[in-house]
């Protein structure tokens, strides 16, 4: 057999990735323990009717067939439309590129700004397809860590620390997966201050746009002189209901934008037919948002106010996006331990911080795509955990 490509090869490289725990609870529930899944970052409700609806009637209609390239025009004038919403910068359609995604809009941003060999910087806590991202671009990442204690918000000055001659470009996410932390606007033009003096691409991750909780969303395409030089990531997995779909785009200065069509010719060739226009029903009518919006900001609520008063338990980021950030160092500091534990004593599946990153180390993730009842139930599962762990601590040292 000829030898595989580096590139694919070097995109997950073999060994652990920490999500271990998550698979072993998979296979524990499918065998039918009742496990409390807060691991994944899924939607546990179905896409909003009406835009279901709408895609059997697309279907119906006869939309089967090719579509444009970069989409079609209705569908990327109204990307264009939220992209405004979404950054407060206006924005036409030629400004805009569908893809299969949030993921593609980050695969096709990472190869529009960087060539092989080039240098990205990442901001850890970080979503786990960061790094193979670039890494299947052929570029080298340093990995800037966002410190807890700072709430999860990056520094400038370690960001710029990290810059090389051949650096291109810096990719960021708010409100982030996995923190939950919603950048700031001093954060943010701390990074577009570097942007511009380095004169890099900034790839703005804002698929959680909508889910922000009580903030307002900021996006740094909107500051001043960044629009020339961001790259914004959006979906409808998360906004609108609709992981499974596979629609999102990017956002990007339109001479930019019109090469990137290129892109699609060699990889998706396009969306398909009578899923974009059920896209453009849910994105022209907001199927979904608000109620999706709320829905999480009362589980966010609801599972802070279960874990406020519990011993040994922190609360840090966890103000918008699907999940909430635990610091458990004070009970057990080996993040990966205290989640086994958790799953093997509790029936609780979370994911342990270190997954995303060192910076999170000492915290486990929850997802908050479970029922009101059912987040309550896990929180006193962990108060009960925790309290037994430092018990047992206390006896030990006794
Ligand atoms: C931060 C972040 N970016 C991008 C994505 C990709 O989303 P999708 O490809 O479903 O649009 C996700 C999905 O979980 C995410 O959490």
């Amino acid at each position: 057999m000829p030898r595989l490509s580096s590139r694919v090869a070097g995109i997950t490289p073999s060994g652990k990735d920490g999500w271990e725990v998550h698979f072993e609870a998979m296979t524990r529930r499918h065998a039918g323990e009742p496990i409390i899944m807060l691991s994944v970052g899924d939607h546990d409700f179905h896409t909003p009717e009406a835009t279901v609806e709408a895609c059997v009637r697309e279907l119906r209609a006869g939309h089967h067939h090719y579509t444009q390239l970069a989409g079609i025009p209705r569908l990327r004038e109204a990307m264009a439309k939220a992209s405004a919403a979404c950054t407060g910068v206006e924005t036409t359609w030629q400004e805009v590129i569908g893809t299969p995604g949030g993921q593609a809009a980050l695969f096709a941003a990472s190869l529009a700004a960087t060539d092989p060999g080039d240098h990205a910087i990442i901001v850890s806590p970080y979503y786990a397809t960061y790094p193979p991202t670039f890494r299947s671009a052929l570029v080298d990442i340093s990995v800037v860590d966002a410190p807890a204690e700072n709430g999860f918000q990056p520094r400038a000055a370690d960001i710029e620390a990290a810059v090389r001659p051949n650096t291109r470009v810096i990719l960021i996410n708010t409100p982030n997966n996995p923190t939950g932390a919603v950048y700031t606007r001093e954060t943010l033009e701390g990074i577009a201050d570097i942007c511009r003096r380095h004169d890099l691409w900034l790839i703005s991750d804002e698929v959680y746009w909508t889910i922000g909780g009580n903030h307002q969303h900021l996006s740094p395409r909107s500051l001043p002189g960044m629009a020339e030089r961001t790259l914004v990531v959006n979906s409808m997995s998360k906004s609108h209901g609709m992981t499974g779909w596979r629609i999102g785009w990017l956002t990007g200065p339109q001479a930019i934008i019109e090469r990137m069509v290129s892109l699609n010719l060699v990889s998706t060739y396009g969306l398909p037919d009578f899923l974009s226009r059920a896209a453009i029903d849910a994105l022209e009518n907001n199927h979904g948002v608000a109620e999706i919006a709320a829905r999480y900001a009362e589980r966010r609520a609801v599972f802070l106010d279960a874990v406020r008063s519990m011993n040994g338990i922190g609360v840090r980021g966890s103000e918008g996006g699907m999940y909430v950030m635990l610091d458990v160092s004070a009970v057990e500091p080996d993040d990966e331990a205290f989640a086994w534990g958790l799953l093997n004593n509790e029936q609780v599946a979370v994911m342990p911080g270190r997954s995303f990153g060192k910076s999170a180390s000492g915290h486990i993730r929850i997802s908050l795509c479970q029922p009101d009842e059912l987040l309550r139930e896990a929180a006193s599962r962990i108060a009960r955990f925790a309290g037994s762990y430092l018990d047992r601590k206390i006896e030990r040292r006794a």
